[in-house]
């Protein structure tokens, strides 16, 4: 993501059990059976030592120009590191783990994928949950929600105190919040001059937030203060799960909606905001990269006129797929719950309620997927990260 592909976080340790040096690559065996390829210029490009990396801040030192395209090493030996001699006798050291996190072939990006766990409604009944007081309290409680936000694209964290604000303490327990027209926080409650379907009492259908940004926020936040209405239950779904029910449906369908750009926009007074992407983006791997769906927000189509035709169809495909009750989760959020999400993956919405009948009120905020993913690398590391 998004956050998908280009974002290692720790795989399981392995040695390098057999090495073998092609004409243009090092070719890595693991011990778990799976196996990496590297290039030489590569291996050469990113060397360590000293010379190559200043040895405080990590960053790159070496003239990239300086090393010769076709360079091949004088030799390599595996192991726990793989150690590399190059001619004239430049050495160069790396740890089995940071050669499998750095991998680039076609089995490092099948384990880096399966972090992820695409879900149906069945799957989450009993959704990934963590406590207030846990996370706050220990890093391994923080690491553990972080994980689960990763895998399922959301959790519920529950005891969050209903004193107004506190939904920032917890995102800043990941890391800085992300700003916007809305504000650093704000509030989702029936208002009588809104700024947004959010803050009537109306039904949302399942969407992407601040869609018509450039740069959707990655994390949101939506914690429940006051839930005395009746109606207004919530709504989480998939999108990635959605896509892939869509590619096993129609492929031409899903190959235009990652083909066509959708516009969107937002107005106030003092607001216009703008963008065109496709609904569903790919990677350059063909990996979902994020999900972007506002019904509420679409604007007039710009597109190929030879799109038209297809891009509503899919569009229309994909609108009833996500709320199919197979792929929707619904659920009610109490006062005291945080619904948390990775807002570029999982869709959010919620039914209408009937503010005669009592106060709904949930304050909201976001942290950008850069912020949430350099937490979590952090937590996960187990060595200095000066040292490799
Ligand atoms: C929002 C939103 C959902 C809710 O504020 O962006 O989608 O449950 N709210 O009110
Ligand atoms: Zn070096
Ligand atoms: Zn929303």
């Amino acid at each position: 993501v998004t956050m998908t592909s280009s974002t290692p976080t720790m795989p399981a340790p392995a040695t390098a059990n057999t090495i073998e040096v092609l004409s243009d690559r090092v070719a890595v065996g693991w011990s778990d059976g799976s196996s990496d390829g590297f290039h030489h210029i590569w291996l050469r490009d990113n060397c360590g030592c000293a010379e190559c990396r200043h040895v405080f801040v990590g960053e790159r030192l070496s003239d990239p120009a300086s090393i010769a395209l076709d360079i091949a090493p004088s030799s390599v030996v595996g192991g726990d590191s793989v150690q590399i001699v190059w001619p004239g006798g430049h050495r160069s050291t790396f740890s089995s783990n940071w050669l499998r996190m750095h991998a680039y072939g076609p089995s490092a990006s099948a384990r880096r994928t399966s972090v992820f766990h695409y879900w149906t409604a069945a799957e989450v009944q009993t959704p990934p949950q963590m406590h207030f007081d846990d996370v706050m309290a220990s890093d391994e409680s923080l690491l553990e929600w972080l994980r689960l936000l990763r895998r399922f694209g959301f959790t519920i964290v529950k005891g969050v105190p209903t004193e107004p604000g506190t939904v920032t303490q917890l995102a800043q327990r990941i890391g800085n919040l992300r700003n916007s027209n809305f504000g650093l926080i704000w509030e989702v409650e029936s208002m009588p001059k809104p700024e947004s379907l959010a803050y009537t009492s109306v039904k949302l259908t399942a969407h992407t937030d601040l869609v018509s940004r450039e740069s959707q926020p990655g994390l949101q936040f939506l914690h429940c203060l006051v839930n005395e209405a009746s109606g207004g239950e919530s709504i989480l779904v998939d999108g990635f799960s959605v896509a892939e029910e869509l590619k096993r449906q129609g492929p031409e369908h899903h190959a235009t909606l990652s083909r066509v750009n959708a516009s969107f926009r937002y107005q106030n007074d003092f607001t216009d905001v703008q963008a065109s992407f496709p609904v569903v983006r790919l990677d350059h791997n063909n990996e979902y990269y994020e999900v972007r769906y506002s019904n509420a927000l679409l604007a007039p189509l710009q597109c190929d006129p030879h799109d038209v035709g297809p891009f509503y169809a899919v569009y229309h495909y994909f609108s009833q797929i996500l709320r199919d009750p197979k792929w929707e989760y619904s659920f009610r959020l109490e006062a005291g719950d945080c619904e948390v999400f990775d807002n570029r993956r999982v869709l959010h919405g919620r039914q209408e309620f009937d503010p005669q009948t009592g106060a709904r009120h949930l304050q909201g905020c976001y942290v950008d997927t850069d912020d949430f993913l350099s937490r979590l690398r952090v937590l996960e590391r187990t060595q200095d990260f000066r040292i490799r």
